[in-house]
Parts: C-alpha cells; sequence; structure tokens
C-alpha cells in the first residue's frame, strides 16, 4: 500500500503539516509506505493549458507534460493507492501551492469526451485536509462547503472517492500580542485545547482508512 501525502502550506511545522502528520502516522501504523512532499520547497507551476494531455496520438493515461520538480511525483501517481492532500484556507480557497497541484494532478486525468469516464486506470481513495481560520460556525455562511465541496467532486470524479476533514479557528501566531488578530491568544489556546486534538484524531482516522482500503465516500 503506496499512499503519497502533499502539505499545501509554506509552515512546515503549521497546522495543515500538524494534521498530515497525524493522517501520515496513521496510515503507517496500518503497515501503509507514505512519501511527503512539501509543496512550498519545490519549484512547480499550475497547469498551462498545453492541452498535450488532451491529445488523441498519446497512449493514455498521461501524466502532465510540464518538466519541473512537480512532474516526476506526478508520474509516481500511477502507482499509489491513495493520495493525501492538507491545505491551509487562503482567500477562501486551498493555498495557490495546492491549486497548482490539483490542476496538474486532476487534468490529465479528466476525460474531455465523457467526464463521467476518468483516465485514472484505478479507483483509489483521496483525503483532503483543510485548516483555517474561520470557526465552524461560518463555514458554510463563507460559502466553503461549496467550494471545498467542488474540490472534492474533483479528486471523487477522476480518483473514485474523496474524504474530506477539517479544523476551524486555527492558531496562526506563537504571540498573538505582537500582530493583528481578532482574538487574543487565549481565546485562541482555549479553543484550540478543546478542538485541535480531536481534529488531529480525526486526521489520524483518515490515514487509517485510507491505508486500510476503507472507502471515503462522504
Ligand atoms: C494569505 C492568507 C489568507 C488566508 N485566508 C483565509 C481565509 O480566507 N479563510 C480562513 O478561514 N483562513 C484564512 N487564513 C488563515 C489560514 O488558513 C489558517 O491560519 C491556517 O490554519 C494556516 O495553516 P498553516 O498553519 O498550515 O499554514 C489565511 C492565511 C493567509 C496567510
Amino acid at each position: 500500500m503506496k499512499i503519497l501525502a502533499f502539505n499545501g502550506s509554506p509552515r512546515l511545522q503549521g497546522n495543515s503539516a500538524t494534521m498530515l502528520a497525524h493522517a501520515i502516522s496513521g496510515a503507517r501504523a496500518k503497515g501503509a509506505e507514505v512519501e511527503l512532499f512539501n509543496l512550498y520547497t519545490m519549484q512547480f507551476s499550475g497547469c498551462i493549458s498545453c492541452f498535450t494531455c488532451k491529445r488523441l496520438d498519446r497512449e493514455r493515461p498521461i501524466v502532465c507534460a510540464v518538466k519541473d520538480d512537480l512532474q516526476p511525483v506526478l508520474e509516481k501517481v500511477r502507482d499509489i493507492d491513495a493520495l493525501i492532500i492538507a491545505t491551509p484556507v487562503y482567500y477562501g480557497c486551498e493555498s495557490a501551492a495546492c491549486r497548482a497541484l490539483i490542476e496538474r494532478l486532476c487534468f490529465p486525468y479528466l476525460n474531455y469526451a465523457d467526464y463521467t469516464k476518468s483516465h485514472f486506470p484505478r479507483r483509489i481513495p483521496v483525503g483532503l485536509i483543510y485548516t483555517m481560520n474561520v470557526p465552524s460556525e461560518l463555514f458554510t455562511r463563507m460559502g466553503y462547503d461549496i467550494s471545498f465541496g467542488r474540490t472534492r467532486e474533483t479528486l471523487a470524479r477522476e480518483f473514485g472517492s474523496c474524504k474530506m476533514i477539517l479544523a476551524n479557528n486555527t492558531t496562526q501566531y506563537n504571540d498573538y500580542s505582537l500582530y493583528e488578530a481578532n482574538a487574543t491568544g487565549e481565546e485562541k489556546k482555549a479553543y484550540q485545547e478543546a478542538h485541535f486534538s480531536s481534529d488531529c484524531a480525526n486526521a489520524r482516522q483518515l490515514g487509517e482508512d485510507l491505508a486500510t482500503g476503507n472507502p471515503c465516500n462522504d
């Protein structure tokens, strides 16, 4: 059982990386071999719309043709059994690097002739982890269910299934007295102490489910 894990945050010890580490640890505990990529340490772009992956004279499945740090990683996707992607929310979306990954990862498998028939040859589960400042009460009002749901559906359509988990109202600064913020350090700390360990437990469970091949169909 091989899994690729992607951290879509520039903060290598941040909330997304922490949630991802729990997912990886859950997957490894169930015997999976997991390889981690920190997207912000790699040089790569989003899709450049070359349409090489849509040419009829190429044997499918085609891996993205753009030659950069991401290309050899996308080659590995051919042989994996599951994927985990963790991202901070930036302006109501995935981070820029995470969006670039999703474009390059998914577009070659999108079947323009029939959207219901992915070019990815197998059905594998995907785990999608979002961490964000917004508290859970505002999640739907901000339209995040729709925005993230669209990404979840894209991944599920191309790969088979996708389960999304969240961490809300995350901590951004070590010392809130030094930075602009809409909450005090004490408020953040109290919230985190009450919630973040259960968010991390959810991430660990996600990793275990991916490693044991449990379908992620919610
Ligand atoms: C450029 C930028 C934009 C952000 N936009 C949002 C946002 O739209 N909604 C939100 O809930 N949090 C937003 N945040 C907060 C982060 O998503 C949140 O703190 C996240 O947990 C950071 O994850 P990390 O520690 O893995 O980097 C933003 C942070 C940055 C730096």
